[in-house]
């Protein structure tokens, strides 16, 4: 760093200049505290939300005759060339102007001279940072929620193929009763629909403007705030410069519903590897989705539910550390409102970049020349039939029997305990056990039983609104095929 000239503005800098303060300051910043205090190499990921609430503060402002038409368009213009150095790679974004917003503001003036310095008028950084996170999360948002809905679409593409295949259900982990394969993908498809609710409603607090709260009481500047919020599409005005500056709720929450969707895809992905374990067998994800081992050659590890899972923690560790990052401040901005930044920018790349492998790993990749999607998850129907057979997943259906012959639930339910410990002992499924036997246990039983004590029988009498019951499954196929066909 050259020797400080203590009295040089930030734009100075670019002359060659340290110092970015104001000739209050009699000594440089160390380089230490120059590092430790700048956000620039991270930060600059917003720069189009700053230009963005740059230009449309200065469209206001010469709207409202506080600067001239022509600092205007040379603000215009000067934004529009750093637009394009950045775009090209070719911007110089410099430490020693700490952040995103000082950097450009600084080019700005270098291109623009006395116009670039009149672009500061009646705002802070305080109001232009919250303005511009806002932005930025916004467009993150409408793009979560493209993926939230493509993983929706290769979830509900999976459950068409797989109505009539069938798996045990479990609770505790334990054979429960027999489901559809399809309806155990839609409680997952269920868990996106919520969470795609959440992300628009988070949206409607992210998308409300700060701008022109300014440091923190409001400015002496005749500004129309209502003006820039509608050329920044946003829904409203933040109606207290206190809070409009120092409040990150919005990100919290974000991160909150984003914890949620990461929850909700380590639950499928904790199912995921289970069901690829050789014992169970039920599915195999293709092999780019896998990874080797480098001593055991035969492994084919589910790399990417296991890292889904794993990443599920950090995506709840950012929520903690901006709920912890929020606790104690007073009111207004103060600097700790930096460190907002990187765990809400992880979130939202791992949040993406999860979202997009698990749509691709379940429904597969479009082929152009077929037009159909292809690789994604391969269903071993037989394994999952063989597995619902052990377990007795039925016995819930014989006591049921039994009710619509006349005992009540309690006895059936004693009954059919003694039936299945007889199966057991034989080693047999209830359906195995041949009719004189089962009539040995209840005389009402007939015939008819064995229709019940199948697999699809079980499925079938499950139509209840919600069930299993095939055609209810269907029928749900269809009403989220037409929701995500929808704008809605
Ligand atoms: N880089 C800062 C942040 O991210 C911008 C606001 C700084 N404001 C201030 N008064 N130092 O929060």
């Amino acid at each position: 760093m050259s020797a400080a000239a203590p009295t040089s503005s930030p734009h100075d800098q670019l002359a060659g200049k340290a110092q970015a303060w104001s000739a209050l300051f009699s000594e440089p910043m160390s380089d230490l505290v120059k590092r430790y205090t700048a956000s620039v190499f991270f930060d600059q990921r917003l720069w189009q939300a700053d230009i963005a609430g740059s230009l449309a503060h200065a469209e206001m402002l010469a709207a409202q005759g506080i600067i001239s038409g022509e600092d205007h368009a040379a603000i215009q213009q000067g934004m529009a060339t750093i637009t394009q150095e950045i775009e090209a790679g070719a911007f110089d974004w410099k430490l020693d102007l700490e952040d995103v917003h000082l950097n450009i503001e600084a080019r700005l003036t270098q291109l623009a001279g006395d116009a670039g310095k009149r672009l500061h008028t009646g705002r802070s950084r305080n109001d232009q940072v919250a303005t511009d996170v806002r932005l930025w999360l916004r467009g993150e948002i409408d793009l979560i929620d493209g993926l939230l809905r493509e993983l929706q679409l290769a979830l509900v593409q999976v459950a068409e193929q797989n109505v009539d295949t069938i798996l045990p259900g479990f609770t505790h982990l334990q054979v429960a009763q027999p489901v559809s394969f399809a309806h155990h993908l839609l409680a997952y498809v269920e868990m996106f629909v919520r969470d795609e609710a959440r992300m628009r409603d988070v949206r409607r607090r992210v998308n409300v403007l700060p701008l022109g709260s300014a440091a923190l009481a409001g400015t002496t500047y005749p500004l129309d705030r209502e003006r820039v919020a509608r050329t920044l599409a946003m829904e409203g005005v933040c109606q207290n410069s206190l809070d409009g500056v120092s409040d990150r709720d919005f990100a919290i929450e974000f991160s909150a519903a984003a914890s949620l969707v990461m929850l909700h895809i380590s639950r499928l992905s904790e199912e995921l590897v289970l069901w690829m374990n050789q014992s169970v067998g039920f599915i195999r994800i293709a092999d780019r989705f896998t990874t080797g081992s480098s001593i055991m050659p035969q492994k084919k590890n589910p790399d990417v539910p296991e890292l889904a899972r794993g990443k599920t923690g950090r995506v709840v560790g950012h929520l903690m550390g901006l709920i912890t990052l929020m606790k104690g401040q007073p009111l207004a901005y103060n600097k700790d409102n930096q460190e907002d930044k990187e765990p809400l920018f992880d979130t939202v790349d791992t949040l993406k970049d999860t979202l997009r492998i698990f749509a691709e790993m379940i429904g597969g990749q479009m082929n152009p020349a077929t037009g159909a999607k292809e690789g994604g998850i391969t269903v071993n129907a037989a394994a999952m039939r063989a597995a619902a057979m052990k377990g007795y997943a039925t016995a819930t259906d014989l006591a049921d029997y039994l009710v619509k012959k006349g005992l009540p639930f309690r006895d059936a339910h004693e009954t059919v305990a003694h039936a299945v410990r007889a199966a057991q002992a034989q080693g047999v499924d209830l359906s195995e056990l041949p009719l004189a036997t089962l009539q040995g246990f209840h005389p009402a039983i007939a015939a008819d039983v064995f229709d019940v004590l199948s697999l699809e029988g079980s499925l079938n009498a499950r139509k209840t609104l919600g069930g299993t019951a095939p055609v209810q499954v269907r029928a749900q196929i269809a009403r989220h095929r037409q929701r995500l066909a929808g704008e809605e």
